[in-house]
């Protein structure tokens, strides 16, 4: 399974780059917001510096709601850096370019996806991500997992290429339950990605380790 940083951070994605712990980086409006980007050239600017400095693709997400927008925007972001994906909100118009994006040779995401009828669609019309969002399903009070369990069982009974990345990912028992369901790509926030190396016999073993050394050595 591949790691993507669910962030617009650019420290985040170092650190993360710098451990090589990631296969790509996913971003989305708000994760921009957050970052204080604003204004199309600055935000276009940000996604080609998230290109330079990791290696694999990047989700960088339309905010136009209308089919010709969606393409007028998808082109212009996927020609900022051969490792762009375009990332298109499951609705009729962006399904539909979605199909012709994917004619133009432009990788989509499909993004804002709750239930395997959407993926099913977006997985028709040739994208080449979904993201089911499973954090905010089980904020809801539905199992999110399940979704991904239903997707990774759909898409591999009709030989579906479309990945799924596991997204609105909130804890590191979610990451590994992907791993185990067979999703393709787990978007994560760096905390929860580093979450997976804490275990306290890791920490007071390596104390202990340490304090023997000092004592046999002073
Ligand atoms: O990038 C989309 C998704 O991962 C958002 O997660 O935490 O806002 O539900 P969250």
């Amino acid at each position: 399974m591949k790691f993507f940083l669910d962030t617009a951070n650019l420290d985040q994605i170092r650190t993360a780059q710098e451990m090589g712990i990631i296969d790509g980086v996913t971003t989305n409006p708000s994760l921009m917001a957050k970052e204080g980007i604003t204004g199309e050239e600055n935000i276009l600017a940000h996604y080609k510096q998230i290109c330079d400095l990791v290696d694999g693709d990047v989700s960088a997400e339309v905010i136009s709601t209308d089919f010709k927008g969606m393409i007028s925007e998808g082109e212009k972001l996927a020609a900022l850096h051969q490792q762009i994906v375009v990332k298109i909100p499951v609705i009729a118009d962006g399904i539909k370019a979605i199909k012709l994006l994917d004619k133009e040779g432009i990788r989509t995401n499909c993004t804002l996806i709750f239930n395997a009828g959407q993926a099913l669609l977006a997985a028709k019309a040739g994208a080449s991500y979904v993201s089911p969002f499973i954090g905010r399903l089980d904020d809801i009070g539905q199992d999110g997992m399940d979704l991904i369990h239903q997707l990774v069982h759909i898409f591999e009974l009709y030989g579906f290429e479309t990945e799924i990345i596991a997204a609105s990912i909130r804890n590191t028992t979610h990451i590994l339950q992907c791993m185990e369901a067979g999703a393709d790509v787990a978007t994560c926030p760096l905390s929860t990605i580093t979450g997976l190396l804490n275990h306290p016999l890791t920490a007071t073993g390596l104390e202990k380790f340490l304090e023997d050394h000092q004592r046999m050595n002073r």
